[in-house]
């Protein structure tokens, strides 16, 4: 055999050596750092508590993190700003930015951008609530909110409004109301992130998840096939049963989803379930068509995945599916982050529990594959405090492999 013949073996081997490769024995989670990003009661910036926290990589290695700051307590309903702060260096321990505001009360944006608010709704009755970051083709991110989204409704119809940035979320165009899209009821993105489907069917297709509120709750998609220059309903829907009706312990109640894509092109949603039908744990649906439908035959509930009823994380990267909650079946205490080498069917041990204290909603984020080398990462935002989850808002900035 000559060398001819040799060489392309020899560098298959190396490439494989270099190239991380998630199995039992190389999956170590740890936390590296963790960065405070917002405290609540301070009464900066007139907040009082920051809720609902999201972080996305964007185009280049920055993060860009956003959260709700609710003006005057601690209640879903309210006047709120969305606060966002980006992290130049990727959550590296170097300073973090806050965003400019460019929209809400159109005197904001002549007097200047107010650092690390990207929108403010005044006083309005019911304000803008977060909602799912998206980061899309051309580096534009998107951030759609709803609008007196809590029923009885203190500021007219519902709507859901989506706000574009051009420079990693540093600056954001005016909101868009998309009720002409989604109608008047309330569509809730999120909490967490859009994805975009990087493999066929609908390869390239910016999917947000929401739902609905109370009486009429369940999930749905939006759907955009051109990076959220125009979004379209007539996604999947999964309504509550009964719809329309006051809920009841344990009636089918899907709320707040994740989307996350599985390696077969499918879409995954992880969903709170808000009146525990069946179990005190996650609730499952799949798409096999890109988001078109959500056949409530694809339902299925995950008992490894206990749940107090909250907004919880996955994440896909590295061939593992991730998973985020407080994980405990009636208090929003121990945030654990889980994960699974087998799509999302089984979770591998107990976990790593980042924060055994009170810990409520939780999103995460990884760089793209392809900036990922061997030592993998991933961010876990979260809300965290030492006697209600509500005090600070934290990032956890956590290696895969458990390299320091
Ligand atoms: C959004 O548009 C709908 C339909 O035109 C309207 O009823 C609603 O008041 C608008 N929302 C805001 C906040 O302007
Ligand atoms: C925290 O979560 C882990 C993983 O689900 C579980 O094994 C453990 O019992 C939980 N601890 C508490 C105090 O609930
Ligand atoms: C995960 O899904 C992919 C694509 O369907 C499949 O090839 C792979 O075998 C699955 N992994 C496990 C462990 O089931």
């Amino acid at each position: 055999m000559g060398p001819g013949r040799l060489l392309p073996g020899l560098l298959l081997a190396i490439g494989a050596a270099a190239r991380w490769a998630a199995t039992p024995e190389t999956v170590r989670p740890r936390v590296v750092r963790e960065q405070l990003l917002w405290v609540s009661g301070e009464g900066r910036g007139g907040v009082h508590t920051f809720r609902v926290p999201l972080v996305v990589v964007t185009p280049g290695g920055a993060l860009l993190a956003c959260a709700e700051g609710r003006k005057r307590s601690a209640a879903d309903v309210g006047a709120k700003v969305i606060a966002c702060r980006h992290s130049p260096d990727g959550g590296g321990g170097g300073p973090w930015g806050g965003s400019g505001r460019c929209l809400g009360d159109p005197g904001s944006a002549r007097r200047g951008a107010r650092r690390g608010v990207a929108a403010d709704d005044g006083s309005a009755g019911d304000g803008l609530s977060l909602g799912a970051l998206a980061v899309a083709g051309g580096g534009t991110c998107c951030c759609s909110s709803p609008r007196c989204a809590h029923p009885p409704q203190a500021c007219g119809p519902p709507s859901t409004h989506l706000l574009r940035s051009r420079d990693g979320g540093r600056s954001w165009g005016p909101p868009q109301n998309l009720s002409g899209v989604v109608g008047n009821e309330v569509f809730a993105p999120g909490p967490g992130y859009g994805i975009q489907k990087q493999r066929a069917p609908g390869r390239g297709r910016l999917v947000f998840c929401g739902h609905g509120t109370l009486e009429r709750d369940g999930v749905s998609l939006l759907l955009s096939d051109d990076g959220g220059a125009a979004l379209a309903a007539g996604g999947g829907a999964l309504p509550a049963i009964p719809f329309g009706a006051p809920r009841h312990p344990r009636d089918f109640t899907p709320d707040e989803c994740q989307p996350y894509e599985l390696p077969d092109g499918s879409i995954a949603v992880n969903i709170r379930n808000q009146n525990f039908y069946r179990c005190r744990c996650r609730m499952v649906a799949r798409s096999w068509d890109g988001g078109e439908t959500l056949p409530p035959d694809a339902v299925t509930f995950d008992p490894a995945l206990v749940d107090p009823a909250v907004a919880a994380g996955v994440l896909v990267t590295g061939g593992l599916v991730f998973f985020s909650n407080p994980a405990h079946e009636s208090r929003r205490v121990n945030l654990t982050l889980r994960w699974s080498f087998t799509n999302g069917t089984t979770w591998w041990g107990r976990g790593l529990q980042v924060w055994a204290g009170p810990s409520g909603y939780s999103s995460m984020a990884a760089p793209p594959p392809g900036d990922q080398g061997d030592a993998p990462l991933l961010y876990l935002i979260y809300e965290k405090g030492r006697s209600l989850s509500t005090e600070t808002v934290s990032l956890a900035t956590i290696s895969i492999a458990g390299d320091v």
